[in-house]
């Protein structure tokens, strides 16, 4: 099998770790000729969260439509491209097998290179979807529905951890402090909307920052303090929400969402200054937030470091942060056969 790494190598990426199946055909890494994104939400609403059963039937039905509306929007034949790329973790092994047994058989059949792309690794991808160029070295923050994770960035390949969740990852919390607030599914986005009507000093709730030098982060104290400002210490009075007033659950979310975006600010920029990165990337669902957008930005313009964040449309889960990333693993070389797996942990 030869490498195309012509000027303009086209690579399909395909995406399915959670509730988006998603395709997306890439050129040289950064310039996106499509990006289809099928999600699910109705499907999972009342449960209040993803089923993975729902979603890998879900993602059966749609990943051969959404590939050929990626070819279709890019104008691009299946010749042209250089490669196939798919997450193959972590996420739900279920919804991942979709997209990873697409991959494998559209490379197989097309007598093209397979990429195994990590998710977490690929929303940082997002944030140099238009910024191709002098990324690097960075601090990277990706803080999404399972992952809060901050990485010293040496190049889109070298990776190293500085810092995670110990419990809950930022979007999970955003997600349940929205169901105990009865907001509509999905939470962080309904949570930011309310949070926007709401003033964060009138209820301060707690920010857990650890040990003092720790880039780790702990969510599920702010989750439990709104818990007991909405039902009681003791958990045994009733549950208050139903007859707040307006103003007192947007004043309870715009609150949670300021705790939130505190540390993860503070954190992202010790971890800046700690192996000093004129660069600052942002990636991962809660990225969408504008409060966290807003207040790195102000931060890193004090700091005099430069943030890459990625477009909105490109926070959440999405197929061209995959075949984004795939061009560098594929100009190193890095390709996978086809005994490639589906893992709900990391590689
Ligand atoms: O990256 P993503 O699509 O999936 C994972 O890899 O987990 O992130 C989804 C998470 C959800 O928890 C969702 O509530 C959160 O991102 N999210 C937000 C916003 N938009 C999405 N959280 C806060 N504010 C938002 N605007
Ligand atoms: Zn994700």
């Amino acid at each position: 099998m030869i490498l195309q790494m012509t000027n303009k190598t086209i690579i399909l990426g395909l995406e399915s770790s959670c509730d988006e199946t998603a395709a997306a055909l890439v050129a040289n890494g950064h310039e996106v000729l499509s990006s289809v994104v099928a999600s699910q939400f109705d499907l999972h609403e009342k449960y209040g969260g993803v089923v993975p059963e729902i979603a890998a039937r879900a993602h059966i039905e749609n990943i051969l439509p959404v590939i050929r509306a990626a070819f279709a929007e890019a104008k691009v034949t299946t010749e042209q491209i250089a490669a196939v790329a798919v997450a193959h973790c972590p996420g739900l092994t279920p919804a991942l097998l979709i997209a990873v047994t697409a991959a494998k058989t559209l490379a197989w059949v097309w007598n093209k290179p397979l990429i195994a792309i990590n998710h977490i690794h690929s929303h940082l991808q997002s944030a140099m979807l238009e910024h191709h160029a002098d990324c690097f070295p960075a601090a990277a923050l990706v803080v999404s529905g399972g992952h809060t994770s901050i990485y010293n960035c040496k190049s889109p390949l070298e990776l190293e951890l500085m810092g995670r969740t110990l419990d809950d990852a930022a979007g999970e919390a955003f997600d349940k402090v929205a169901m105990i607030l009865k907001l509509p599914y999905p939470g962080g986005p309904s949570l930011e909307k309310l949070a926007a009507r709401g003033d964060p000093r009138t209820i301060d709730f707690p920010r857990t920052y650890l040990d003092k030098n720790s880039l780790d982060f702990s969510f599920s104290g702010v989750k439990t303090a709104v818990l007991y400002y909405c039902r009681g210490q003791d958990m045994l009075g009733a549950d208050r929400v139903p007859t707040m007033s307006e103003k007192e659950k947007a004043d309870i979310a715009a609150g949670f969402q300021a705790a939130v975006v505190d540390v993860l600010v503070n954190k992202t920029m010790r971890a800046a200054q700690r192996i000093n990165a004129p660069t600052v990337l942002l990636g991962g669902g809660v990225a969408a937030n504008s409060r966290l957008r807003e207040q790195l930005q102000d931060r890193c313009a004090a700091d005099n470091r430069r943030l890459l964040v990625a477009a909105k449309k490109y926070c959440t889960d999405n197929a061209a942060m995959v075949a984004g990333l795939a061009y560098h693993k594929l100009k190193a070389g890095l390709t996978a056969d086809l005994y490639l797996e589906a893992l709900p942990h990391q590689a």
